[in-house]
C-alpha cells in the first residue's frame, strides 16, 4: 500500500515530514493550542501521571518537536530529558523556549531519527511519544528500535490521534477534521498540505487495537491503549 505523505512527491516520507514540520514550525504550538481548544495539554499530563510510579531517571521524548511532552515530563523529577526529532525547525523553537523557562540544562533536543537512533541497549528508563508515531517511514522498525534502547521493566508511552468510532462524535470529527483543521491550518501555517496530511495520516493510521498488537510484535509487552476525549485520541502504555 502506499503511504500516506504531507506532499505527495518523489521524496522519501521523511524528508516530507522533517520539511512540512521545518515550514510549520513557527506555528505549531498556536495551532496545536486553537486547533485543539487547549486539550492537548490534558492529554500529555495523563500520560506523565502514568509514569508516576516509575519514578523515570532517564528520559527520551521522541519526536520531541517544541518539546511540550519533554517539558511536562519535568514533573517527574528525572535527572536528565533527552529529546530528539528529525526537524531541527522545530527544535530551534523548543530550545527558545527550554531557555526562557530555564529548564535547557534538564532537557536537551537533538537531531535523530528514532527509526536509526544509536543509544545503547537498554538506557532509557522511560519513553514517551506524542502525535510522533504516526509519521515514522516505518513503524515497525522505528518501535523495534525504541524497545531495544528501553531498559527491561522501563515504559514506553505513546499518544496519537485516533478516529472515533461512535456517533455522533465520528461524524463531528470527520468534519471538524476534514473541512475546519485544514482550512484554519493552511491560513496560519501557509502550509498548504501540512493540515490535510494531518487528517489523511490519522484515517491510514493503525486502529487501536491494531497498534496494541503491532507493539506486542515489536518486543514489547503489557501493551495496552486508553481512548481520550471520546476517542479522538488514544495513550498507548507497554512494557518491555
Ligand atoms: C506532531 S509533532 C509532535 C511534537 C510533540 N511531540 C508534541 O507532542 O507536540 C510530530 C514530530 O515528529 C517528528 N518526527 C517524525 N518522524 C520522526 C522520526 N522518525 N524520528 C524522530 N522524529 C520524528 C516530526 O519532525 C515532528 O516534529
Amino acid at each position: 500500500m502506499s503511504q500516506v505523505t504531507p506532499y505527495n512527491n518523489s521524496d522519501s516520507k521523511k524528508e516530507q515530514v522533517a520539511q512540512m514540520f521545518d515550514n510549520i514550525a513557527f506555528r505549531y504550538d498556536f495551532l496545536n493550542s486553537l486547533l485543539s481548544m487547549g486539550i492537548h495539554k490534558g492529554w500529555r499530563k495523563k500520560c506523565v501521571k502514568r509514569l508516576i510510579p516509575l519514578q523515570p531517571k532517564l528520559i527520551l521524548d521522541v519526536a520531541t518537536g517544541t518539546g511540550d511532552f519533554a517539558i511536562a515530563c519535568m514533573k517527574l523529577n528525572p535527572t536528565k530529558i533527552i529529546g530528539i526529532d528529525i526537524s531541527e525547525g522545530m527544535m530551534k523553537f523548543g530550545r527558545e523556549k527550554l531557555k526562557k523557562l530555564n529548564l535547557d540544562s534538564k532537557i536537551e533536543l537533538n537531531l535523530g531519527d528514532a527509526e536509526t537512533l544509536d543509544f545503547a541497549d537498554n538506557t532509557f528508563d522511560a519513553i514517551t511519544v506524542g502525535f510522533g508515531v504516526r509519521n515514522f517511514e516505518n513503524l515497525e522498525k522505528g518501535l523495534k528500535n525504541l524497545s531495544r534502547i528501553l531498559k527491561p521493566g522501563g515504559s514506553l508511552i505513546i499518544l496519537e490521534f485516533s478516529y472515533p468510532r461512535k456517533f455522533p462524535i465520528k461524524q463531528f470529527y470527520t468534519f471538524y477534521f476534514s473541512y475546519i483543521t485544514p482550512t484554519i491550518g493552511k491560513f496560519f501555517s501557509k502550509d498548504n498540505r501540512a493540515y490535510a496530511y494531518l487528517p489523511e495520516s490519522v484515517k491510514a493510521f493503525p486502529d487501536n487495537e491494531r497498534l496494541v498488537a503491532i507493539l506486542k510484535n515489536c518486543g514489547f509487552k503489557e501493551a495496552s491503549f486508553k481512548s481520550l476525549s471520546f476517542g479522538i485520541a488514544a495513550i498507548y502504555e507497554a512494557k518491555k
